[in-house]
């Protein structure tokens, strides 16, 4: 049996969310109070965790274990769902359990054949609703019955014109940061890890798959089983339903796609086996046996997410050159951190984004080499001053104060690429091959626990800090992370692929070389994306339409290129492109490739009018998120 164990290990993850009561801590957590205190909302009850995104107790009555029975209803766009929830009271006088929902229809609540009384409180329009359980004197499981609704915010449902195979229905969840609750009734917190096992009912012939193990060979017959034996937190279950085949690429690697997009997957992807090798002999065994891929339709609202043993990939990087496979070394390395080693809060989001992104740059400098590891560095700073140039200085703090906002703000390049440059800092204070030792060291003492920044303070202090006194300076460190802005003298990466681009930039704008002059060789993506960034404002319309004759850029198949290029259009209002631009936004949903066109386009009225007829098409194949992200550009 292995609830005793599983009991061990929650009540110790439980511990790991406790406010540490140590020096730095204190600091720390003093620092970042102070930042907004009056934004103090709801959170006075939930101190126990410090996550302020959950309504649940599990300081109280902990779950423990989920077994998911699930139909998925693609005409009612409904998951008909029963969730078993296994509990353990830590404290023995309580009487609730309280977990997190969000727009659920709860029909009835089990325990020991006895109907349950439960009560949902009023809705929290970031939080969603909490659900209050009252529990038998005797038991540890509860069955919730309850259906989810048609626009649950993590649950996206297409229609088979909306895939790539045009011939059946897709469906898949998006639970982080906190859209777990929106189809399981759960305790919606980094902090809390579980262990599930999911019965799933399908249309015949369509696949389930989900962040557990999956049986590529398994019959399609309709009724698939899983596990998952490890504890993982809630944002990390996953589900996606589809006319979906499997393709191996390695001994532990595979991909699950739409038939169309599966070889050219395969292809584009190749290299991921050799990234899981290269990672674990760097930082430890891999820990989740398989680490398979699936590309998701282009509505997929992120670049990909790292569902344990299944990460969630938007087709927009099969670029066909394997110039955007960053983002599968990304994914991958969140096995390490963030899946193994997880935030406890989404205060504390660095500790995944910031070490999953020092890790990508790591991998790749692995199997592609130093000169594409500089271009990606290179890029990767200057997204981070462009943030740095527009968030407000509370933004710009690594530790972010979440207080009353939607945990779906900490989204920016302050966790990812000032949490690599942070690390990057460290490495290069104690030397590569003791910061190596210590991520290694780092990973396996927090496996499978949810950490605070202040635990990660105090277990720096107590390591590097302690090893390399004279090396390693606290107060700086301190301000990598509860600071707005960056240290002086912060780690410079340079690129030679970079240097002559500059060069022959500035002397097509001086118009001392024709656009087609510019010696483009056999640029990559970088390279390309580079050159555009790196446009100024002045830049004329017949400039442009020199790059484009010379080049054809508005017709680029990199999404990323095109990506760059279509903004500059916006920018300059270049009319030649603006059918690919609305080809463009109508054709994908990945925020981060369509939000940054919309805001553009909103700073006009005829750009805004344009956007509006662009979203009105594509909302219905609009992910919930990416439309809540986009709507106020067009109304
Ligand atoms: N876990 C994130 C995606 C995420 C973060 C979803 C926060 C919801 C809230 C994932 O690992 C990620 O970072 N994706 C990036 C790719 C990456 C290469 C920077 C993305 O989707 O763009
Ligand atoms: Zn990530």
């Amino acid at each position: 049996m292995r609830f005793p164990l599983l009991f061990f290990i929650t009540v110790f993850t439980l511990q790991a969310c406790q406010p540490s009561t140590q020096s730095v801590s204190e600091q720390t957590q003093a620092a970042a109070d102070g930042a907004d205190a009056e934004q103090v909302s709801n959170s006075d009850s939930f101190y126990y965790s410090n996550d302020y995104h959950s309504f649940a107790n599990p300081e109280q009555v902990l779950v423990t274990h989920l077994d998911w029975d699930v139909t998925v209803d693609f005409d009612a766009r409904k998951l008909q769902a029963v969730a078993h929830l296994q509990y353990e009271k830590v404290d023995p006088a309580a009487t609730t359990l309280i977990v997190d929902t969000r727009a659920l229809q709860v029909s009835k609540i089990e325990a020991n054949d006895q109907q349950l009384d439960f009560t949902l409180a009023e809705p929290d329009e970031n939080l969603g609703t909490a659900l209050h359980i009252s529990l038998p004197e005797q038991g540890s499981v509860v069955s919730i019955h309850y259906s989810t609704s048609p626009d649950a915010s993590g649950v996206q449902w297409l229609t088979p014109e909306q895939t790539a195979s045009k011939t059946s229905p897709f469906l898949f969840t998006q639970a982080q940061a906190i859209h777990a609750r929106s189809f399981i009734p759960i305790q919606d917190s980094p902090g809390v890890r579980i262990t599930y096992s999911a019965t799933v009912r399908t249309p015949e012939n369509l696949l389930a798959v989900m962040s557990a193990r999956n049986e590529p060979d398994t019959a399609r017959d309709g009724v698939y089983e899983f596990t998952m034996p490890q504890p993982i937190p809630s944002y990390l279950i996953a589900l996606a339903v589809g006319n979906l085949e499997f393709k191996a690429m390695g001994e532990r690697t595979g991909v699950y796609a739409e038939p169309p997009l599966l070889d050219a997957a395969a292809k584009e992807f190749e290299d991921t086996e050799a990234m899981l090798i290269a990672t674990e002999n760097k930082y430890g065994a891999y820990a989740w046996e398989r680490y398979d891929l699936l590309i998701l339709p282009p509505s997929f609202p992120f670049g990909g997410m790292e569902n344990p043993r299944l990460s969630f990939i938007t087709p927009t990087v099969i670029a066909g050159d394997k110039s955007l496979v960053a983002l599968i070394a990304h994914e991958l390395a969140h096995s390490w951190s963030g899946n193994t080693v997880t935030n406890a809060t989404w205060r504390d989001l660095w500790l995944n984004e910031g070490f999953t992104t020092y890790l990508t740059y790591r991998i790749m400098e692995m199997i592609y080499g130093e000169d594409r590891y500089r271009m990606e560095a290179v890029l990767g700073m200057q997204d981070l001053q462009q943030d740095l140039q527009t968030l407000s200085a509370g933004d710009q703090i690594m530790a972010i104060d979440l207080r009353g906002r939607d945990a779906d703000d900490v989204f920016s390049n302050i966790p990812y690429e000032k949490g690599a440059l942070f690390l990057r800092d460290l490495e290069q204070t104690v030397g590569r091959e003791a910061f190596d030792q210590f991520l290694l060291e780092y990973f396996d003492a927090f496996a499978f626990k949810s950490i605070t920044t202040d635990q990660f303070l105090d277990y720096l202090q107590q390591t590097l800090a302690a090893q390399y006194p004279d090396k390693v300076d606290m107060q700086r460190i301190e301000q990598w992370i509860l600071k707005p802005g960056l240290p002086a003298n912060v780690p410079v990466v340079e690129s030679d692929a970079f240097s002559s681009i500059d060069h022959q930039r500035q002397q097509f704008l001086q118009g001392e070389i024709r656009a087609a002059d510019i010696k483009v060789g056999n640029w990559t993506y970088h390279q390309w994306n580079y050159f555009l960034r790196g446009l100024p404002e002045s830049l004329s319309i017949d400039q442009m339409s020199a790059l484009d004759s010379a080049f054809n850029l508005t017709q680029v198949s990199n999404n990323e290129i095109a990506h760059t290029w279509l903004l500059l259009a916006i920018q300059k209002q270049y009319q030649p492109a603006y059918e690919r631009l609305y080809n463009y936004l109508t054709g994908i949903g990945r925020n981060k490739l369509v939000r940054p066109l919309y805001a553009e386009l909103a700073k006009t009225e005829q750009g805004k009018a344009f956007a509006k007829r662009a979203f009105e098409e594509a909302k219905s194949g609009y992910h919930p998120l990416t439309i809540k992200a986009n709507q106020d550009f067009v109304n």
